[in-house]
This record gives C-alpha cells, structure tokens and sequence, in this order.
C-alpha cells in the first residue's frame, strides 16, 4: 500500500484537480483508493459534492465534543474509491497542537487504523507549508508536486523540497519527490521553455506525463464530479489515466482490461466530442458511445505512419503536430528503438505539420526535407499520408 501527498504552498497549481482525479483512475484500475482531503478550504470535498460536517478535525482534535474514529469519517464516493472530507476546523489544528510533542506524527497515526484496507491513499494538501503539510508529508512514501507552467516558481518547489530533507533528516522518513507539470498549454510557446527549465532543474523528479490545460476539468469540479465520470474521452480524462499508467508501471501493478477507454487519436475525436453538450449526460453517454465504436472502426482502417528521429543523447522525445493539436501526450511520446527514436500513429490520409520535441526543445524534423514556416519564426516539418499510411 502506498500512501501519495499532492503538494505545493502555491494555490492554484492544480493539487485539488490532481487528487480526485488521480484517484478516479487508479480505482478504475481496481485499486481501492481513498481520497484525504486535508486542506481547511476542502476544495476536493466540494469539488466531489460531498457532506462536509465531520473531517479529521474530529479524529485529531482533542478539544472537539464530536470525536470521531477515522473509519468513522470516511465516505464512498464510487467504487474503489472513498474520501475523508475536510472543513474549515482542521485549519485550527494547527493552534490547537502547537506545544504538543509528536505533533507532526498526528495523521499517521490516525490513517494507522484504515491503511490496511487500501492500495493507494492520497492526500491533498493545502497551499502551505505548515501543520497540516507536515502531517501529510509525514505520512507519505511520495510526494507529487504539482507545477504549473504558465507561473513557474522554482523557489517554491526549493522550499518544499527544504522541509522533505528536513523530514528525512529530523524525522528519519524517506519520501520519494516527484514533479508533475499542469495546465500545459501546447498552443503557447512560453510552456515549452518552461518545460524546459523545469526538465533541466528537476530532471530524475519530472512525471513522463504532462497534464494539459483542458475546460473540462474546471467544468467537471464545478458539477462536483470526478473529470473520468464527467467526460473520459476529453483530454483531461486521458492526461488523469496517463498519470494513473505511469504510477501503478513504477509500482508493477497490472493494468485491467477494460481501464481506459479505447485508444483515441485526438483528430477524429476530439473534433466532434467537443461538441457534446455538457448539460446532456444522458445523450452525452450515447454520443461517447457511439463515437468510440466508430473510431475503433475506423482506427481499424487507417494504416500506420512511422516517425523517427536520430538524437542518440536525448532523455525524451515526443511528435506532436497538427494531427494531435500540438499536444503532448502519452500517445505522441517516442520509444528508443535499436538507437533511434519511434513513433508508429495511426493517421488518416491527409496532409500534417508536426515537429519533434526534444527534451523540451520544440524543433523541425532534421531529416525531412519538406517544411513550411509556422508563425513562430521557425519552420514545421510536413507529412502527407496517402490512403495506404
Ligand atoms: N489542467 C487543467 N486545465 C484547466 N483547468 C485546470 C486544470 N487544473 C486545474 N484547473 C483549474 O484551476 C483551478 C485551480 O486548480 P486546483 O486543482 O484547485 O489547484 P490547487 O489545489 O493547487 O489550488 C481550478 O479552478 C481548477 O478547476
Ligand atoms: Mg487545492
């Protein structure tokens, strides 16, 4: 069992979004999953729709005329996955247990009683480093940092990482970082060179996945659902099962069959998908449905098209292009093969720009010829696939 803190003292860099979603997918691979939300503005408890009058203010406290057991405290939200809501009270805890020794042992010893009935536990930590980030950290094998590219702060990120060597040293507990890019816009050339400097600073820590910016996952919190529940064929959706893939692979956790929906290139689908109507889920259902069954068909029909690049000293390549929106994703990451780097994609006929993306640097296919300038002052390289790929 292992037991993931999603951090960083700045707001707003996607932690919230990160946990529920995170949790969705890994219990849509079977593993049972509990959610603790341990931020006083309960942002996941509200963001889930949940009853938020008992939190682990009530197992914690010792001041409080409602103590509670934790099992007592926990909700289910979905199979395989239940939550620990939180509200403004546990904000006090802090004060509260200022002058008590062994305070920062608080949570771990309240999570002792349920761990056992859990693969994963993850906690969502509020935008500080005190008490309460502490306590989670405490607790915790790893830690996932949550970094957003458009406000990159590496001093942040710096302090933190000061309070996991602190508790490594003073605390004698090891927590594996891991830094996990949100709110990437591919349409911005700006989030590529902070890709960049983040890949340089944090090299061994960085996630392979890149959550992207995507409307849905603000417009599922706003309907208190869960991004997998609200649309799982939105990219949003497959940046959370992503995420998901490449932490139960680091744990050798099997995937199942039926995990995550069908593979979906983004232009077939995501063209007509976004026009789903959001406040249909009943037809929206059917929609999803029924758009996968076409493009499962017409994946079927569409030959392969090889990408390869020579770039023997590179850490990470990706293609992206016009045929996935420019997007980085797990299906436009490039294997090494025999020394080179490969990519097979399942194109539809037509003509495509792409470049390849090199350990964060953005740059035109060396070894094609065909080019054409894109607006940025550089050159995309050009693929035309015939009907045979
Ligand atoms: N990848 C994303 N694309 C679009 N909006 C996002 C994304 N991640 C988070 N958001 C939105 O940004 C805001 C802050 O995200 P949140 O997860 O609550 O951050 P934190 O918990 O770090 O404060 C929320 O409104 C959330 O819906
Ligand atoms: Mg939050």
């Amino acid at each position: 069992m292992k037991i993931i803190s999603i951090a960083n003292q700045k707001g707003g860099c996607g932690k919230t979004t990160t946990a529920i979603n995170l949790v969705a997918a890994l219990s849509a691979n079977g593993q049972r999953t509990l959610l603790i939300d341990l931020d006083p503005q309960a942002h996941a408890t509200l963001g889930l729709d949940r009853d938020d009058r008992f939190s682990v203010y009530n197992v914690i406290s010792r001041i409080t005329p409602r103590k509670m057991a934790f099992k007592d405290i926990i909700q289910k939200v979905e199979k395989n996955f239940d939550i620990v809501p939180s509200n403004v009270l546990v904000g006090t805890l802090e004060q509260e247990l200022a002058d008590e020794i062994g305070r920062e042992m608080k949570l771990v010893e309240a999570i002792d009683s349920v761990k056992a009935g859990y693969d994963y536990i993850i906690i969502d930590c509020p935008p500080s480093l005190g008490f309460l980030t502490v306590n989670a950290l405490r607790a915790s094998n790893e830690v996932i940092i949550t970094v957003e590219t458009s406000r990159f702060s590496v001093q942040g990120v710096d302090h933190l990482m000061d309070i996991i060597n602190l508790i490594r040293e003073r605390l004698n507990h090891e927590i594996e970082p891991r830094v996990l890019v949100t709110m990437f816009d591919s349409r911005l050339r700006h989030s590529f060179s902070m890709l960049d400097k983040i890949r340089v600073k944090f090299s061994d820590m960085l996630l392979g996945t890149i959550v992207h910016t995507n409307v849905k996952l603000k417009e599922s919190a706003v309907m208190g659902k869960t991004v997998l529940s609200y649309d799982k064929y939105c990219r949003g959706a497959k940046d959370y099962y992503s995420l998901a893939k490449e932490l139960l692979a680091i744990d050798k956790v099997p995937l199942a069959d039926n995990f995550e929906p069908e593979t979906v290139l983004a232009p077939v689908v995501r063209a007509k998908d976004d026009l789903v109507e959001d406040d249909a889920p009943a037809i929206t259902v059917d929609f999803s449905q029924r758009m996968k069954d076409v493009v499962a068909h017409e994946l079927e029909a569409m030959a392969e098209t090889t990408f390869t690049l020579n770039a023997p000293d590179a850490q990470s390549v990706y293609v992206a292009g016009s045929f996935n929106e420019w997007s980085l994703n797990g299906f436009c990451r490039m294997n090494k093969e025999n020394g080179l780097w490969t990519l097979r994609l399942p194109l539809d006929p037509g003509v495509y720009q792409y470049q390849f993306v090199i350990d964060g640097r953005w740059q035109a296919d060396p070894a094609n010829d065909r080019k054409e300038p894109n607006g940025f002052g550089d050159m995309n390289s050009v693929v035309k696939v015939g009907a045979n790929g």
